[in-house]
């Protein structure tokens, strides 16, 4: 079933549990996250960035994939289809194509511009039904080859930004997208329970899922966040099961070259990294 990601995420709130939101490349990645939540009877928000939603050729392409899956899979449990780190006009696009949730990330303007858009699109998301994810504070990464660590969002801006009436936000606590380098601090939890005690009742979403130890996700979760996004831990699980049938020479016997057979080590992968993932988080029979 397609929905906004607000009932889900308020009951994760109020249950103490987070929804994990794992973004998705292609169909055997929607397809492998979207079995996996229906087994576990979990909610899932299926993630798309622009760059993927342009690789598997327009937002409408994915939008009407998505909706034909979860048909054609029998999928009953929640699920969100949500823009990741979307640009204003990038929103727009996915409103139009059928998303049915949607992140503006306006971490890069100065605070006054990033309120007047954000108050716009939830306007135009209350309208049509749509769940909306509001970002303060960068979420660091890499870029260019150089690891820029996470800012730390202040809280005040975070309830400013909370009380335009977004569903979630995504406030920076040292949280980086990636691999997380040999040096990092950790999550900051002193900024964490800050922008929990100004934000209320207000979902949060943690960025950067991928290498954060457990016991900082469980706290995290403990400290208000409800939201977790995972990316790059499927791609790499995705990767090392595909190497390894590669190079044990599996795709030289017999059919093994056959797509269905080649891909289907990588697919197994994503599926155990996402059930992981959803035990961790506790989003396990919530559906
Ligand atoms: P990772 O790739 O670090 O898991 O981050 C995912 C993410 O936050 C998507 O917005």
């Amino acid at each position: 079933m397609l929905v906004s990601a607000k009932e889900m995420l308020q009951k994760a709130k109020a249950g103490r549990y987070a929804v994990g939101q794992f973004n998705i490349n292609n169909l055997e990645w929607t397809k492998a996250i979207l079995q996996t939540a229906q087994e576990l009877n979990s909610p899932v928000i299926l993630g798309v960035s622009e760059g993927a939603g342009k690789y598997m050729c327009g937002f409408k392409t994915v939008a009407d994939m998505v909706k034909a899956m979860i048909d054609g899979l029998g999928i009953t449990v929640p699920v969100a289809l949500h823009l990741d780190h979307g640009t204003y006009e990038g929103c727009y696009r996915c409103i139009e194509a059928g998303f049915s949730s949607i992140m503006f990330d306006g971490s890069h303007y100065p605070i006054a511009e990033n309120v007047e858009k954000t108050k716009e699109l939830v306007r135009v998301c209350a309208e049509k039904g749509l769940s909306l994810e509001a970002e303060v504070g960068a979420i660091g990464g890499e870029e260019d080859g150089v690891i820029g660590m996470g800012e730390c969002a202040d809280p005040n801006e975070c309830k400013q930004i909370a009380d335009l009436g977004v569903t979630m936000l995504a406030a920076g606590i040292g949280n980086i997208h990636g691999k997380y380098p040999e040096n990092w601090q950790g999550l900051s939890f002193e900024t964490l329970a800050a922008v929990s005690e100004k934000v209320g009742s207000m979902p949060l979403v943690l960025h950067g899922g991928t290498g954060i130890p457990a016991d900082q996700i469980k706290k995290a979760i403990s400290l208000g966040v409800s939201k977790i996004n995972v990316n790059t831990e499927c791609q790499l699980a995705f990767a090392d099961a595909t190497r390894k049938y590669i190079e044990a020479g599996k795709d030289l016997q017999g059919k093994g070259f056959d797509p269905r057979k080649l891909l289907a080590p990588g697919v197994e992968a994503i599926k155990a990294t996402v059930k992981e993932k959803m035990e961790l988080f506790g989003s396990v029979g919530k559906a």
